[in-house]
């Protein structure tokens, strides 16, 4: 099955971006975080406190696993962190089309400021935190994609617009 799977920093828009390109292209629309809180019936931000950023990696792992099983083409959103390990850049790129959402540090602070429900935000210099982990995942993140798509200074609309005409959609 070929899915369209959004990746990215947090606050590049892969939720809000993914729920509309999956309306315009008549496809489902799933976000793995979103998925992981239903599953275990916990926040996220609980998940990390509780048991540890490794199980909740563990838990992305399995979620990819269980997608390969998807019965209809979705529009995927990954949390900002899952391309980090190997193995799940494996099975992005066999679970289909992988489009890595761009945007700037200026852009992606203004909308991450004041959020209380990303762990790995949480305590010291916001942007500093984004730097660092945007310098440590940049290259895997063009790594696991076939393409990458800047959204600095589009509208939503354009950029959904655009994306499905870049994706057949
Ligand atoms: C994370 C990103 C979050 C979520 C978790 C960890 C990360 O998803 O999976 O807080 O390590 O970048 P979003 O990218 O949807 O915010």
């Amino acid at each position: 099955m070929n899915h369209i799977i959004l990746i990215g920093f947090m606050g590049a828009g892969k939720t809000t971006i993914g729920k509309r390109l999956a309306k315009a292209g008549n496809l489902r629309f799933v976000d793995t975080d979103q998925m992981i809180e239903e599953q275990t019936g916990r926040i996220i931000s609980d998940i990390f406190a509780e048991d540890g950023e490794e199980y909740f990696r563990n838990l992305e792992t399995d979620l990819l696993v269980q997608l390969k099983n998807a019965e209809e083409r979705l529009v995927i959103a990954v949390g900002g962190g899952l391309p980090v390990r190997e193995i799940n850049r494996t099975y992005l790129k066999e679970l289909g089309t992988v489009v890595y959402l761009n945007a700037s540090v200026d852009v992606l602070v203004k909308r991450l400021r004041g959020d209380t429900g990303r762990p790995k935000l949480q305590g010291g210099d916001l942007r500093e935190r984004i730097i660092s982990l945007m310098n440590a995942r940049e290259d895997l993140y063009r790594d696991a994609a076939a393409m990458t798509y800047t959204t600095d200074g589009k509208h939503l609309k354009e950029v959904v617009e655009e994306l499905k005409a870049i994706l057949f959609l």
